[in-house]
Order: C-alpha cells, then sequence, then structure tokens
C-alpha cells in the first residue's frame, strides 16, 4: 500500500516508517521538524535501503496537505503528527488544542475530499485517565483526562469515531499505546528529546552517557510493590509492528475499531532502572523526588483484543529494550545533532 505517514519523522513514526518499507509498503512522510531532525530520513534509508518521499510542513495546512494528496494516490494515512509534552501542554493549552485537533479534522477532510478511507491514529493509554482497576482493556471508561495532552488524544477519538458514524465507508483504528521505550537494533534511529527528557528512558540514558548527574526518581510512596510508579513498556519496534498489522488486517474490516498497544506487564520505576542496570552493565545514579503533579501510580495493558484481532503480540523483552535504547544513545550521545 502507498502510505501517507504524518509525523514519520519522529520517534514512534520513524521506526514504523521502517516496517512499512521492510514490509514492502511505499511510504509518504509529512512533518513540521518541530520535534524531529531530517537526519532521521538518511538513517531509515541506511537501514531499509529505501527512500521515503518527504515534505516538510503542517498537516492543517490545507493546501499543503492537498497537494500532496493530488500528487500521489494514497491508500491509507497513519497520523502520529501532534505535540506530546505532557507538561508543555498544561502551560500551553490552546497551542495543544489548536494542532492537534485542527491536523486531525483537515486530515479528515482533504482524505474525504479524494476518496481515502484508511486511516491509523495514534492515540495513547491516557485517555484511560486515572484507571479504578488493572490492567486495561478497550471497553474500559475514557475521559479523565488529567492534561490537555492527553484531552485532545481522547477529542481526536471522538472526531474519528463521529467521522466514522457519517462515513461508513471508512475503516479507522485507535492504537492506544502504553509507554514506548527502546530503539531500533541498528542504533541509527531512536529517542531523541530536545531538551530536558520529560520521559523516564530518555532520562535514564543521559544520566548512562554522563550528560545528567543523576535520574531524579518522581515519588516512592505510591501504594505499588515498590513505591513508584508502576508502567506497561513496550518496545517501539512492536509499537511499530502493531501498526503494520493494523494497516494489513484493515483490508477486511470497516468502521471504528480500538486496540490496546502494550505488553500486558507493569514495571516499576526502580525496577526499569535495575533492568538497564543489568542490561548495560552501568550504575545509575538515584534522588528521589517528591510525586509529580498528574501521575498516576499504575497503568498497564490487556492486550489480548490486539493479539486475536490483529494477530499481534510484543515480542522483545525489557532487557532488550535497554540494551537498545543504549545502543542508540551511546552512537548518538547528541541525538541527531552529531
Ligand atoms: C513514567 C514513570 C514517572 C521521568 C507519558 C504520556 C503518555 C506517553 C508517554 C507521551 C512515571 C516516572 C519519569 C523521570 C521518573 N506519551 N519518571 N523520573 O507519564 O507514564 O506517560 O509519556 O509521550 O501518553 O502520558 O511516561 O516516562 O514520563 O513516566 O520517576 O525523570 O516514570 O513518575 O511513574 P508517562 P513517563
Amino acid at each position: 500500500m502507498r502510505v501517507l505517514v504524518t509525523g514519520g519523522a519522529g520517534y514512534i513514526g520513524s521506526h514504523t516508517v521502517v516496517e512499512l518499507l521492510t514490509h514492502g509498503h511505499e511510504v509518504i512522510i509529512i512533518d513540521d521538524l518541530s520535534n524531529s531532525k531530517k537526519e532521521v530520513l538518511n538513517r531509515i534509508q541506511t537501514i531499509t535501503q529505501k527512500v521515503p518521499t518527504f515534505y516538510q510542513g503542517q498537516v492543517q495546512d490545507e493546501p499543503f496537505l492537498t497537494q500532496i494528496f493530488t500528487t500521489h494516490s494514497i491508500d491509507a494515512v497513519i497520523h502520529f503528527a501532534g505535540y506530546k509534552a505532557v507538561g508543555e501542554s498544561v502551560e500551553k493549552p490552546l497551542k495543544y488544542f489548536e494542532n492537534n485537533l485542527l491536523s486531525t479534522i483537515v486530515l479528515l477532510r482533504v482524505m474525504e475530499q479524494f476518496n481515502v478511507h484508511k486511516l491509523v491514529f495514534s492515540s495513547s493509554a491516557t485517555v484511560y485517565g486515572t484507571p479504578t482497576k488493572m490492567p486495561l482493556t478497550e471497553e474500559d471508561p475514557i475521559g479523565g483526562t488529567t492534561n490537555p495532552y492527553g484531552a485532545t488524544k481522547f477529542m481526536n477519538e471522538l472526531i474519528i469515531k463521529d467521522y466514522c458514524v457519517a462515513h461508513p465507508e471508512m475503516a479507522a483504528t485507535m492504537l492506544r499505546y502504553f509507554n514506548p521505550i527502546g530503539a531500533h537494533v541498528s542504533g541509527l534511529i531512536g529517542e531523541d528529546p530536545q531538551g530536558i527528557p520529560n520521559n523516564l528512558m530518555p532520562f535514564i540514558t543521559q544520566v548512562a552517557i554522563g550528560k545528567r548527574p543523576e535520574l531524579n526518581v518522581f515519588g516512592n510512596d505510591y501504594p505499588t510493590r515498590d513505591g513508584t510508579g508502576i508502567r506497561d513498556y513496550i518496545h517501539v519496534v512492536d509499537l511499530a509492528l502493531g501498526h503494520v498489522a493494523s494497516l494489513e488486517t484493515m483490508q477486511q474490516n470497516k468502521g471504528y475499531v480500538v486496540f490496546n498497544l502494550g505488553t500486558g506487564k507493569g514495571t516499576s520505576v526502580l525496577e526499569l532502572v535495575a533492568a538497564f542496570e543489568q542490561a548495560n552493565g552501568v550504575k545509575i545514579p538515584l534522588r528521589i523526588q517528591p510525586r509529580r503533579s498528574g501521575d498516576i501510580a499504575e497503568n498497564y495493558a490487556d492486550c489480548t483484543k490486539s493479539k486475536h484481532e490483529l494477530g499481534w503480540v510484543a515480542t522483545r523483552s525489557l532487557i532488550d529494550a535497554c540494551r537498545d535504547s543504549w545502543r542508540w544513545q551511546s552512537k548518538n550521545p547528541k541525538g541527531y545533532n552529531q
């Protein structure tokens, strides 16, 4: 298939582009490079020996997007493009609502104009808000989001769901990611946060290369087995393969469907640090800090539905992800700013 990947130069987007190309699909990337670097395109080509078509720009720029659909006969879209920093979203809600929602609305309008009916949307476990039971299934309640970033993921699901009601020819798949970590085994692509990392793994790898003196552990008084936050850490390549499986099973079914993409296992902050130290033979100095506002104690997935309906399961281990994250970071101490 010819697949348009919005945000395809980003962390999850680039890993998904690699797997799409490896599986014989043709890829067109749109990315505004606000949170990614063009160098990733060279790395994708080195890994796959294929060159994805690239357009720099914003999805919500309707003339720009229309021109791309005019030039290329697109079969399906994977929509990653969006701002994703939880903390920044609290400080700048309008920036997040405008960018993350308008991009989806314009994308759907142009898809309708060009009769493109297959959409995979990058959603997030954050739509479950503060859950009351674990593990989380796709039928659990959503919407109690605790920050504007999470609210935009929830609202985008509503927008797409209602669009599908009005357009029965649509096939739209919401993929709710848990916590992506790791990197392609080559070490050529990986997570390259700008500034101080918000997420746990990139902070750990920056401590490991000596860029940061220690890891702040945000709270050790949660009601969990060791007091630190528990999450479902899924290898980014497993996540990417979940997107390929979604596209390839989309051939036969229509309508709006939702899948959790996780491992089904919860791992605490201290357990992830211990796994990283064991996998890579490094020591990560820690400092226990107060809880981070908006954090929840525990969050991990029930992935039964993805296994039965996508034929997909995560196969890479926590140790694999720790090794792969470290290989990426140690080969690219400045990320893509080499
Ligand atoms: C994980 C755990 C922290 C950093 C968010 C979004 C989600 C997804 C991933 C956006 C928590 C603890 C973290 C640190 C720490 N998409 N932690 N020290 O908050 O679960 O999910 O990012 O990118 O939609 O909600 O991920 O990696 O920030 O935190 O102790 O320096 O690690 O308290 O328990 P989170 P995270």
